[in-house]
Protein backbone atom coordinates (compact mmCIF):
# COMPACT_ATOMS: atom_id res chain seq x y z
CA UNK A 1 0.00 0.00 0.00
CA UNK A 2 2.30 2.22 0.69
CA UNK A 3 3.40 3.55 -2.79
CA UNK A 4 -0.02 4.33 -3.73
CA UNK A 5 0.87 7.60 -2.74
CA UNK A 6 -0.84 10.65 -0.99
CA UNK A 7 -1.81 14.33 -0.81
CA UNK A 8 1.79 16.23 0.13
CA UNK A 9 -0.59 18.24 2.98
CA UNK A 10 -3.99 19.22 4.19
CA UNK A 11 -3.93 22.21 1.61
CA UNK A 12 -3.38 19.69 -0.88
CA UNK A 13 -6.40 17.02 0.31
CA UNK A 14 -8.78 19.94 0.19
CA UNK A 15 -7.99 21.42 -2.49
CA UNK A 16 -8.20 18.24 -4.86
CA UNK A 17 -11.92 17.16 -3.13
CA UNK A 18 -12.75 21.04 -3.52
CA UNK A 19 -12.10 20.36 -7.02
CA UNK A 20 -14.19 17.08 -7.29
CA UNK A 21 -16.97 18.66 -5.63
CA UNK A 22 -16.86 21.94 -7.86
CA UNK A 23 -17.61 20.91 -11.58
CA UNK A 24 -20.26 21.68 -14.02
CA UNK A 25 -22.74 20.73 -11.46
CA UNK A 26 -22.07 23.93 -9.30
CA UNK A 27 -22.13 26.17 -12.83
CA UNK A 28 -24.22 24.68 -15.28
CA UNK A 29 -27.06 22.59 -13.47
CA UNK A 30 -26.78 24.53 -9.91
CA UNK A 31 -28.40 27.74 -11.90
CA UNK A 32 -30.81 26.25 -14.53
CA UNK A 33 -32.28 23.85 -11.30
CA UNK A 34 -32.16 27.21 -8.53
CA UNK A 35 -33.78 29.40 -11.88
CA UNK A 36 -36.64 26.38 -12.51
CA UNK A 37 -37.52 25.98 -9.01
CA UNK A 38 -38.13 29.68 -7.62
CA UNK A 39 -34.64 30.62 -7.00
CA UNK A 40 -33.94 31.42 -3.79
CA UNK A 41 -36.30 28.93 -2.16
CA UNK A 42 -34.66 26.19 -3.95
CA UNK A 43 -30.87 27.48 -2.43
CA UNK A 44 -32.72 27.52 1.10
CA UNK A 45 -34.10 23.86 0.65
CA UNK A 46 -30.76 23.28 -0.78
CA UNK A 47 -28.52 24.37 2.14
CA UNK A 48 -30.29 22.77 4.77
CA UNK A 49 -29.44 19.33 2.58
CA UNK A 50 -25.83 20.19 2.52
CA UNK A 51 -25.90 20.84 6.36
CA UNK A 52 -28.28 18.42 8.08
CA UNK A 53 -27.14 15.27 5.72
CA UNK A 54 -24.22 15.94 2.97
CA UNK A 55 -21.77 16.96 5.38
CA UNK A 56 -22.03 14.19 7.99
CA UNK A 57 -22.23 11.96 4.98
CA UNK A 58 -19.28 13.51 3.40
CA UNK A 59 -17.44 12.64 6.64
CA UNK A 60 -17.91 9.27 6.88
CA UNK A 61 -16.84 8.44 3.36
CA UNK A 62 -13.53 10.15 4.25
CA UNK A 63 -13.19 7.93 7.36
CA UNK A 64 -13.62 4.87 5.79
CA UNK A 65 -11.01 5.76 3.09
CA UNK A 66 -8.30 6.81 5.67
CA UNK A 67 -9.16 3.96 8.17
CA UNK A 68 -8.40 1.42 5.24
CA UNK A 69 -6.54 3.28 3.10
CA UNK A 70 -7.85 1.62 -0.29
CA UNK A 71 -10.37 2.24 -3.53
CA UNK A 72 -14.15 2.16 -2.52
CA UNK A 73 -14.33 -1.65 -3.21
CA UNK A 74 -11.09 -2.09 -0.93
CA UNK A 75 -12.38 -0.26 1.82
CA UNK A 76 -15.93 -1.55 1.83
CA UNK A 77 -14.91 -5.26 1.80
CA UNK A 78 -12.24 -4.32 4.46
CA UNK A 79 -14.76 -3.53 7.04
CA UNK A 80 -17.77 -5.11 6.17
CA UNK A 81 -16.22 -8.31 4.71
CA UNK A 82 -17.21 -9.26 0.96
CA UNK A 83 -20.84 -8.87 0.58
CA UNK A 84 -20.45 -4.90 1.44
CA UNK A 85 -17.31 -5.30 -1.08
CA UNK A 86 -20.59 -4.56 -3.91
CA UNK A 87 -21.02 -1.17 -2.28
CA UNK A 88 -17.53 -0.41 -3.40
CA UNK A 89 -18.43 -1.78 -7.03
CA UNK A 90 -22.34 -0.17 -7.09
CA UNK A 91 -20.19 3.55 -6.58
CA UNK A 92 -17.35 2.54 -9.54
CA UNK A 93 -19.84 1.61 -11.68
CA UNK A 94 -21.92 5.06 -10.71
CA UNK A 95 -18.48 6.71 -11.50
CA UNK A 96 -17.73 5.02 -14.79
CA UNK A 97 -21.46 6.12 -15.67
CA UNK A 98 -21.59 9.57 -14.33
CA UNK A 99 -18.08 10.47 -16.52
CA UNK A 100 -19.23 9.00 -19.80
CA UNK A 101 -22.17 11.65 -19.92
CA UNK A 102 -20.21 14.49 -17.66
CA UNK A 103 -17.44 14.37 -20.27
CA UNK A 104 -19.80 14.95 -22.98
CA UNK A 105 -21.16 18.45 -21.70
CA UNK A 106 -17.79 19.13 -20.49
CA UNK A 107 -16.50 18.85 -24.66
CA UNK A 108 -19.39 21.07 -25.00
CA UNK A 109 -18.15 23.86 -22.81
CA UNK A 110 -14.21 23.20 -24.13
CA UNK A 111 -15.98 23.56 -27.56
CA UNK A 112 -17.79 26.96 -26.41
CA UNK A 113 -14.77 27.87 -25.00
CA UNK A 114 -12.34 27.61 -28.40
CA UNK A 115 -14.85 28.33 -30.26
CA UNK A 116 -15.66 31.84 -28.48
CA UNK A 117 -12.28 32.74 -27.70
CA UNK A 118 -10.45 31.69 -31.30
CA UNK A 119 -13.31 31.21 -33.23
CA UNK A 120 -16.81 33.01 -34.85
CA UNK A 121 -19.26 31.57 -32.21
CA UNK A 122 -20.49 34.82 -30.86
CA UNK A 123 -21.68 36.07 -34.56
CA UNK A 124 -24.50 33.65 -34.15
CA UNK A 125 -27.93 35.34 -34.43
CA UNK A 126 -30.03 32.56 -32.71
CA UNK A 127 -28.42 30.93 -29.99
CA UNK A 128 -31.01 28.42 -29.70
CA UNK A 129 -30.79 27.28 -33.03
CA UNK A 130 -27.28 26.91 -33.02
CA UNK A 131 -26.90 25.31 -29.81
CA UNK A 132 -29.24 22.58 -31.18
CA UNK A 133 -27.20 22.00 -34.17
CA UNK A 134 -24.35 22.44 -32.45
CA UNK A 135 -24.73 19.59 -30.10
CA UNK A 136 -25.89 17.07 -33.02
CA UNK A 137 -22.47 18.09 -35.17
CA UNK A 138 -21.16 15.16 -33.50
CA UNK A 139 -17.76 15.33 -35.77
CA UNK A 140 -17.23 18.60 -33.68
CA UNK A 141 -18.59 17.12 -30.08
CA UNK A 142 -16.25 14.38 -30.36
CA UNK A 143 -12.88 15.99 -30.87
CA UNK A 144 -13.84 18.25 -28.13
CA UNK A 145 -14.93 15.72 -25.61
CA UNK A 146 -12.16 13.46 -26.73
CA UNK A 147 -9.64 16.20 -25.99
CA UNK A 148 -11.28 16.61 -22.62
CA UNK A 149 -11.17 13.22 -21.69
CA UNK A 150 -7.30 13.38 -22.89
CA UNK A 151 -6.39 15.99 -20.77
CA UNK A 152 -8.30 14.38 -17.38
CA UNK A 153 -6.31 10.82 -18.37
CA UNK A 154 -2.69 13.05 -18.42
CA UNK A 155 -3.65 14.68 -14.87
CA UNK A 156 -4.62 10.77 -13.45
CA UNK A 157 -1.68 9.15 -15.16
CA UNK A 158 0.97 11.56 -13.57
CA UNK A 159 -0.19 9.97 -10.16
CA UNK A 160 -2.00 11.59 -6.95
CA UNK A 161 0.73 14.02 -5.83
CA UNK A 162 2.35 14.92 -9.40
CA UNK A 163 -0.94 14.86 -11.55
CA UNK A 164 -4.05 15.30 -9.17
CA UNK A 165 -2.91 17.60 -6.47
CA UNK A 166 -0.90 19.99 -8.66
CA UNK A 167 -3.43 20.38 -11.40
CA UNK A 168 -6.09 21.51 -8.62
CA UNK A 169 -3.09 23.39 -6.71
CA UNK A 170 -3.46 25.73 -10.17
CA UNK A 171 -7.30 25.41 -11.35
CA UNK A 172 -9.00 25.86 -8.06
CA UNK A 173 -7.13 29.52 -6.73
CA UNK A 174 -8.04 30.46 -11.15
CA UNK A 175 -11.90 29.16 -10.81
CA UNK A 176 -11.89 31.62 -7.57
CA UNK A 177 -10.54 34.27 -9.36
CA UNK A 178 -12.48 34.18 -12.63
CA UNK A 179 -15.65 33.58 -10.54
CA UNK A 180 -15.62 36.34 -9.07
CA UNK A 181 -14.23 38.97 -11.61
CA UNK A 182 -17.52 37.95 -13.68
CA UNK A 183 -19.85 38.48 -10.37
CA UNK A 184 -18.52 41.66 -10.34
CA UNK A 185 -18.97 42.48 -14.00
CA UNK A 186 -22.30 41.11 -13.90
CA UNK A 187 -23.35 42.88 -10.46
CA UNK A 188 -22.68 46.25 -12.21
CA UNK A 189 -25.24 45.52 -15.18
CA UNK A 190 -28.58 47.31 -15.14
CA UNK A 191 -31.10 45.39 -13.80
CA UNK A 192 -28.82 43.61 -12.38
CA UNK A 193 -30.71 43.76 -8.86
CA UNK A 194 -34.02 42.21 -10.39
CA UNK A 195 -31.84 38.90 -10.86
CA UNK A 196 -30.04 39.37 -7.20
CA UNK A 197 -33.79 39.58 -5.66
CA UNK A 198 -34.51 36.98 -7.36
CA UNK A 199 -32.15 34.25 -5.96
CA UNK A 200 -31.96 35.93 -2.42
CA UNK A 201 -35.14 36.51 -1.64
CA UNK A 202 -36.98 33.28 -0.90
CA UNK A 203 -40.86 32.84 -1.45
CA UNK A 204 -41.93 29.77 0.46
CA UNK A 205 -44.46 29.09 -1.50
CA UNK A 206 -42.55 28.08 -4.50
CA UNK A 207 -41.68 24.78 -2.53
CA UNK A 208 -42.91 21.78 -4.28
CA UNK A 209 -41.86 17.91 -3.64
CA UNK A 210 -40.27 19.03 -7.46
CA UNK A 211 -38.10 21.35 -5.24
CA UNK A 212 -37.03 19.30 -2.66
CA UNK A 213 -35.96 16.44 -5.04
CA UNK A 214 -34.19 18.60 -7.36
CA UNK A 215 -32.18 20.13 -3.84
CA UNK A 216 -31.48 16.84 -2.80
CA UNK A 217 -29.97 14.94 -5.67
CA UNK A 218 -28.21 18.44 -6.76
CA UNK A 219 -26.68 18.74 -3.28
CA UNK A 220 -25.48 14.66 -3.20
CA UNK A 221 -24.14 15.07 -7.43
CA UNK A 222 -22.37 18.24 -5.90
CA UNK A 223 -20.54 17.06 -3.07
CA UNK A 224 -19.80 14.44 -4.94
CA UNK A 225 -21.30 11.94 -2.46
CA UNK A 226 -22.56 8.47 -2.49
CA UNK A 227 -19.83 6.68 -4.73
CA UNK A 228 -16.83 6.55 -3.23
CA UNK A 229 -15.12 9.83 -4.61
CA UNK A 230 -14.60 10.74 -1.15
CA UNK A 231 -13.27 7.08 0.11
CA UNK A 232 -10.82 7.16 -2.80
CA UNK A 233 -9.44 10.57 -2.21
CA UNK A 234 -9.66 10.08 1.67
CA UNK A 235 -7.50 7.08 1.16
CA UNK A 236 -4.34 9.41 0.09
CA UNK A 237 -4.90 11.76 3.43
CA UNK A 238 -2.59 10.99 6.17
CA UNK A 239 -3.18 10.21 9.48
CA UNK A 240 -2.72 13.45 11.00
CA UNK A 241 -5.19 15.73 9.44
CA UNK A 242 -8.42 16.54 10.70
CA UNK A 243 -10.96 14.71 8.80
CA UNK A 244 -14.11 16.66 10.08
CA UNK A 245 -12.96 20.27 9.91
CA UNK A 246 -11.72 19.56 5.94
CA UNK A 247 -14.73 18.15 5.35
CA UNK A 248 -16.67 21.52 6.20
CA UNK A 249 -14.43 23.75 4.34
CA UNK A 250 -15.04 21.46 1.17
CA UNK A 251 -18.69 21.51 2.24
CA UNK A 252 -17.93 25.06 2.53
CA UNK A 253 -15.96 25.92 -0.84
CA UNK A 254 -18.53 23.86 -2.95
CA UNK A 255 -21.34 25.43 -1.70
CA UNK A 256 -20.18 28.58 -2.07
CA UNK A 257 -19.19 28.20 -5.58
CA UNK A 258 -22.70 27.03 -6.57
CA UNK A 259 -23.99 30.08 -4.38
CA UNK A 260 -21.92 32.75 -6.09
CA UNK A 261 -22.51 31.18 -9.69
CA UNK A 262 -26.01 32.47 -8.93
CA UNK A 263 -24.70 35.54 -8.20
CA UNK A 264 -22.76 35.47 -11.53
CA UNK A 265 -25.58 33.93 -14.29
CA UNK A 266 -28.79 35.68 -12.59
CA UNK A 267 -28.17 39.07 -12.95
CA UNK A 268 -26.61 39.01 -16.53
CA UNK A 269 -29.83 36.98 -17.24
CA UNK A 270 -32.38 39.32 -15.81
CA UNK A 271 -30.35 42.31 -17.15
CA UNK A 272 -30.71 41.05 -20.77
CA UNK A 273 -34.20 40.81 -19.98
CA UNK A 274 -34.21 36.64 -20.50
CA UNK A 275 -36.03 33.98 -18.60
CA UNK A 276 -34.56 31.88 -15.85
CA UNK A 277 -36.54 29.00 -16.00
CA UNK A 278 -34.26 27.93 -19.56
CA UNK A 279 -33.41 24.57 -17.91
CA UNK A 280 -30.09 23.04 -18.83
CA UNK A 281 -29.74 25.19 -22.24
CA UNK A 282 -29.51 28.22 -19.51
CA UNK A 283 -25.74 28.06 -19.41
CA UNK A 284 -25.78 27.12 -23.58
CA UNK A 285 -28.12 29.16 -25.17
CA UNK A 286 -29.05 32.22 -22.85
CA UNK A 287 -25.61 33.22 -21.79
CA UNK A 288 -23.87 32.77 -25.22
CA UNK A 289 -27.21 35.68 -26.64
CA UNK A 290 -26.27 37.92 -23.71
CA UNK A 291 -22.00 37.62 -24.83
CA UNK A 292 -23.05 38.84 -28.10
CA UNK A 293 -24.85 41.53 -27.25
CA UNK A 294 -22.02 42.46 -25.31
CA UNK A 295 -20.10 43.59 -28.70
CA UNK A 296 -17.00 41.65 -30.51
CA UNK A 297 -14.38 42.37 -28.09
CA UNK A 298 -15.73 42.28 -24.18
CA UNK A 299 -18.19 39.53 -25.33
CA UNK A 300 -15.08 37.27 -26.56
CA UNK A 301 -13.50 38.26 -23.15
CA UNK A 302 -16.32 37.36 -20.72
CA UNK A 303 -17.53 34.60 -22.51
CA UNK A 304 -14.37 33.08 -23.02
CA UNK A 305 -13.55 33.61 -19.17
CA UNK A 306 -16.94 31.64 -18.26
CA UNK A 307 -16.41 29.20 -20.73
CA UNK A 308 -12.95 28.69 -19.11
CA UNK A 309 -14.33 28.86 -15.47
CA UNK A 310 -17.06 26.10 -17.02
CA UNK A 311 -13.94 24.04 -18.05
CA UNK A 312 -11.84 24.16 -14.95
CA UNK A 313 -14.54 23.48 -13.24
CA UNK A 314 -15.21 20.40 -14.68
CA UNK A 315 -11.57 18.75 -15.26
CA UNK A 316 -11.22 19.24 -11.57
CA UNK A 317 -14.50 16.71 -11.59
CA UNK A 318 -13.57 14.27 -14.29
CA UNK A 319 -10.19 13.68 -12.63
CA UNK A 320 -11.52 12.44 -9.29
CA UNK A 321 -14.06 10.47 -11.38
CA UNK A 322 -11.52 8.63 -13.53
CA UNK A 323 -9.57 8.31 -10.31
CA UNK A 324 -12.45 6.19 -8.55
CA UNK A 325 -12.00 3.05 -11.18
CA UNK A 326 -8.41 3.87 -11.66
CA UNK A 327 -7.47 3.41 -7.80
CA UNK A 328 -9.61 0.12 -7.69
CA UNK A 329 -7.99 -1.61 -10.38
CA UNK A 330 -4.30 -0.37 -9.30
CA UNK A 331 -4.91 -1.49 -5.77
CA UNK A 332 -7.07 -4.52 -6.35
CA UNK A 333 -5.70 -6.06 -9.19
CA UNK A 334 -1.92 -4.40 -8.94
CA UNK A 335 -2.14 -2.91 -12.44
CA UNK A 336 0.07 -0.08 -13.19
CA UNK A 337 -1.36 3.38 -12.73
CA UNK A 338 -0.75 4.99 -16.64
CA UNK A 339 -1.97 2.08 -18.66
CA UNK A 340 -4.87 1.39 -16.53
CA UNK A 341 -5.92 5.25 -16.70
CA UNK A 342 -5.57 5.14 -20.80
CA UNK A 343 -8.01 1.87 -21.29
CA UNK A 344 -10.33 3.32 -18.78
CA UNK A 345 -10.35 6.82 -20.25
CA UNK A 346 -11.13 5.18 -23.36
CA UNK A 347 -13.88 2.50 -22.01
CA UNK A 348 -15.35 5.99 -20.59
CA UNK A 349 -15.18 7.65 -23.79
CA UNK A 350 -16.71 5.12 -25.73
CA UNK A 351 -19.56 4.28 -22.97
CA UNK A 352 -20.34 8.19 -23.42
CA UNK A 353 -21.25 7.79 -27.41
CA UNK A 354 -24.81 7.08 -27.02
CA UNK A 355 -24.98 10.06 -24.66
CA UNK A 356 -23.34 12.35 -27.43
CA UNK A 357 -25.71 10.76 -30.26
CA UNK A 358 -28.19 11.46 -28.36
CA UNK A 359 -29.12 15.03 -28.75
CA UNK A 360 -30.77 15.19 -31.89
CA UNK A 361 -28.70 13.25 -34.31
CA UNK A 362 -30.39 11.99 -37.43
CA UNK A 363 -30.36 8.75 -37.31
CA UNK A 364 -30.32 8.19 -33.54
CA UNK A 365 -34.10 9.37 -32.95
CA UNK A 366 -34.54 6.53 -30.80
CA UNK A 367 -32.08 7.11 -28.17
CA UNK A 368 -33.27 10.85 -28.45
CA UNK A 369 -37.12 9.94 -27.02
CA UNK A 370 -37.14 7.08 -24.80
CA UNK A 371 -40.18 5.71 -24.75
CA UNK A 372 -39.83 4.01 -21.43
CA UNK A 373 -38.67 7.18 -19.74
CA UNK A 374 -41.54 9.84 -20.45
CA UNK A 375 -40.08 11.08 -23.60
CA UNK A 376 -36.74 12.58 -22.24
CA UNK A 377 -32.81 11.73 -24.01
CA UNK A 378 -30.61 8.85 -23.21
CA UNK A 379 -28.14 11.92 -21.96
CA UNK A 380 -30.75 12.52 -19.30
CA UNK A 381 -31.67 9.05 -18.58
CA UNK A 382 -28.18 8.05 -17.55
CA UNK A 383 -27.67 11.42 -15.36
CA UNK A 384 -31.12 10.89 -13.71
CA UNK A 385 -29.82 7.03 -13.03
CA UNK A 386 -26.65 8.16 -11.58
CA UNK A 387 -28.33 10.87 -9.49
CA UNK A 388 -30.48 8.20 -8.15
CA UNK A 389 -27.35 6.24 -7.39
CA UNK A 390 -26.10 8.57 -5.42
CA UNK A 391 -28.81 8.97 -3.08
CA UNK A 392 -29.03 5.67 -2.56
CA UNK A 393 -25.14 5.09 -2.33
CA UNK A 394 -25.44 7.22 0.39
CA UNK A 395 -28.50 5.68 2.41
CA UNK A 396 -26.41 2.18 2.01
CA UNK A 397 -23.35 4.56 3.38
CA UNK A 398 -24.79 5.22 6.17
CA UNK A 399 -26.47 1.69 7.28
CA UNK A 400 -22.80 0.27 6.70
CA UNK A 401 -21.36 2.83 8.79
CA UNK A 402 -24.44 1.93 11.49
CA UNK A 403 -25.36 -1.59 11.50
CA UNK A 404 -21.29 -3.04 9.88
CA UNK A 405 -18.78 -1.04 10.65
CA UNK A 406 -20.08 0.39 13.82
CA UNK A 407 -20.65 4.42 14.75
CA UNK A 408 -18.16 4.36 17.44
CA UNK A 409 -15.68 3.00 15.02
CA UNK A 410 -16.34 5.76 12.96
CA UNK A 411 -15.67 8.63 15.73
CA UNK A 412 -12.16 6.54 16.61
CA UNK A 413 -10.58 7.24 13.09
CA UNK A 414 -12.55 10.93 13.19
CA UNK A 415 -10.44 11.50 16.44
CA UNK A 416 -7.35 11.05 15.25
CA UNK A 417 -5.66 13.78 14.62
CA UNK A 418 -8.40 15.88 16.33
CA UNK A 419 -8.38 16.10 20.04
CA UNK A 420 -11.59 18.43 20.63
CA UNK A 421 -13.94 15.79 18.55
CA UNK A 422 -14.83 13.47 21.52
CA UNK A 423 -17.42 14.77 22.98
CA UNK A 424 -18.24 18.24 20.99
CA UNK A 425 -21.01 18.69 19.30
CA UNK A 426 -20.37 17.99 15.94
CA UNK A 427 -19.73 14.24 16.92
CA UNK A 428 -23.29 14.26 18.48
CA UNK A 429 -24.58 15.90 15.17
CA UNK A 430 -22.56 13.79 12.84
CA UNK A 431 -23.58 10.34 14.67
CA UNK A 432 -27.06 11.06 14.56
CA UNK A 433 -27.35 12.65 11.29
CA UNK A 434 -25.62 9.15 9.72
CA UNK A 435 -28.02 6.40 12.32
CA UNK A 436 -31.15 8.32 11.72
CA UNK A 437 -31.71 10.81 9.25
CA UNK A 438 -29.39 9.58 6.31
CA UNK A 439 -31.05 5.74 6.49
CA UNK A 440 -34.29 7.38 6.77
CA UNK A 441 -34.46 10.49 4.63
CA UNK A 442 -32.43 9.59 1.80
CA UNK A 443 -34.39 5.60 1.38
CA UNK A 444 -37.57 7.72 1.32
CA UNK A 445 -36.22 10.16 -0.94
CA UNK A 446 -34.38 7.70 -3.28
CA UNK A 447 -37.59 5.62 -3.54
CA UNK A 448 -39.89 8.90 -4.60
CA UNK A 449 -36.95 10.39 -6.79
CA UNK A 450 -37.35 6.72 -8.64
CA UNK A 451 -41.00 6.85 -9.06
CA UNK A 452 -40.84 10.32 -10.32
CA UNK A 453 -38.46 9.58 -13.17
CA UNK A 454 -40.05 6.99 -14.82
CA UNK A 455 -44.09 8.06 -14.13
CA UNK A 456 -43.76 11.61 -12.87
CA UNK A 457 -44.87 12.47 -8.90
CA UNK A 458 -47.63 14.44 -9.52
CA UNK A 459 -49.22 12.14 -12.04
CA UNK A 460 -48.68 9.15 -8.70
CA UNK A 461 -50.07 10.99 -6.15
N1 LIG B 1 -19.40 17.21 -7.99
C1 LIG B 1 -19.30 17.27 -9.42
C2 LIG B 1 -20.08 18.46 -9.90
O1 LIG B 1 -20.77 19.13 -9.12
O2 LIG B 1 -20.02 18.75 -11.09
C3 LIG B 1 -19.77 16.00 -10.09
C4 LIG B 1 -19.20 14.75 -9.50
C5 LIG B 1 -17.83 14.58 -9.45
C6 LIG B 1 -20.05 13.80 -8.98
C7 LIG B 1 -17.29 13.46 -8.85
C8 LIG B 1 -19.52 12.67 -8.37
C9 LIG B 1 -18.14 12.52 -8.32
F1 LIG B 1 -17.64 11.49 -7.76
Amino acid sequence: MSNRGNFSGRLGFILAAAGSAVGLGNIWRFPYLAGQNGGAAFLFIYMVFIFLLCFPVMVGEIAIGRKVGSDAYGSYRTLGGKRWGFLGIFGILAGIFILSFYNVVAGWAFGYFLEISFGDLLNHQDFGAFFGSYVNDVSDNLWFSLGFMVITAVIVSQGVQKGIEAANKIMMPSLYVILICLIVYSLTLPNAMAGVKFYLIPDLSEIKAQTIFDALRQAFFSLSLGMGALITYGSYVKKDQKIVSSAAIISAADTMVAFLSGLMIFPLVFSAGQSPTEGPPLVFMILPQIFHDMGPILGRIVGGSFFLLLCFAALTSTVSLLEVPAAFLVDQKKFPRKPVVWALALLVFILGLPSMVSQGMAGFEFLNKLPFYQGRDFLTFVSDMCDISLTVGGCLMCIFITYRWKIENMNTELKIGDDTYMGSLTQRYISFAIQYIGPILLSILSVLVIIDKFFGIEKVF
